[in-house]
């Protein structure tokens, strides 16, 4: 379906032009694109604008990557057999997994990393980074900043390779493994959609371990959709919560519930920011 929405970016024609379509069209896409056309010759389509934004691949805020992604991928594994899953399946998945994580941030990056200001913390370190564009829009929003992405190896090593170009200097890597190997001092860390991955327990344990890390004066920052205090919505964060549920042995929580997560590491000064969009920012200081 989504190649009926990049074979209209351009052009309106009428669907009954089946040579045309399909000679756009790939292999694979020809025969449900000839059924579709089939079923609607005499109509003539075009884009919305929103779908022109949002659902053609080569938009710079397409989320194409993600729907693909969570439309053919399930993953009935624990949290840590899951990653490792998908990580050793092939690389083409744990590519659409980066692209899809990826694509969110050319819509709410800016946003949750604006909700504080963050020019104090010049070097700061994006823990469980992935493909780096949450990074990427940092040094761009924060051009006096380094940011390291700290990752699985593997996932290390394919964001270099496909995702954050070798010119970005502000930009620099760390392979390890957050639970088992040392985090580095800096100014600042950023988890982004880390911690509703994980239990309460592993929660505690990954921040007190970033809380030891962290440069006296420093702090975390955290990135997550937040549910409201009585868990009544929003319905977005509500069903992200369902599919962390499904797929990972967390879940997303109310502010209240990672201020309590960032106390208990010995993080203060807790400020809760909402950005109007799917992702907000929380911002605790050591
Ligand atoms: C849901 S993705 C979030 C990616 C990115 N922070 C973002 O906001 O787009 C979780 C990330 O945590 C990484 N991760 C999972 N377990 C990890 C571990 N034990 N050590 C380091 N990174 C880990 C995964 O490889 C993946 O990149």
């Amino acid at each position: 379906m989504f190649f009926c929405f990049c074979l209209y970016t351009t052009a309106t024609f009428p669907f009954g032009d089946k040579h045309h379509a399909v000679q756009q069209a790939g292999q694979a896409d020809c025969i449900h694109i000839s059924k579709f056309i089939h079923l609607i010759s005499l109509a003539y389509y075009r884009n919305t604008e929103i779908s022109n934004l949002y659902l053609t691949k080569s938009s710079p805020k397409s989320q194409y990557h993600i729907m693909m992604y969570y439309s053919n991928t399930s993953c009935a594994l624990p949290i840590a057999d899951c990653f490792a899953a998908v990580w050793v399946r092939s690389e083409e998945e744990m590519l659409k997994f980066m692209a899809g994580q990826n694509s969110i941030w050319s819509i709410c990056g800016r946003d949750v990393l604006a909700a504080f200001d963050l020019s104090p913390f010049r070097h700061i370190y994006d823990l469980g980074g992935g493909g780096g564009a949450l990074a990427q829009a940092c040094v761009s929003v924060y051009p006096n900043s380094t940011v390291t992405i700290y990752d699985l190896p593997k996932v290390v090593q394919v964001a270099k390779e496909w995702f954050v170009p070798s010119e970005e200097h502000q930009i620099t890597f760390h392979k390890g493994d957050f639970f088992k190997d040392s985090i580095p001092e800096a100014d600042l860390y950023i988890l982004s959609k880390i911690l509703h991955d994980w239990d309460d327990d592993k929660c505690k344990q990954l921040l007190a371990k970033v809380h030891k890390a962290c440069k006296p004066g420093g702090g975390v920052l955290l990135v997550e959709s937040l549910l409201n205090e009585d868990k009544s919505g929003p319905l977005e964060t509500q069903l992200y919560s369902l599919n962390m549920l499904v797929q990972t042995e967390g879940k997303e929580r109310t502010p209240a519930e990672y201020r309590n997560l960032l106390q208990a590491a010995g993080f203060t000064e807790i400020q809760v920011k909402r950005t109007g969009k799917l992702y907000d920012a929380i911002l605790g200081r050591k």
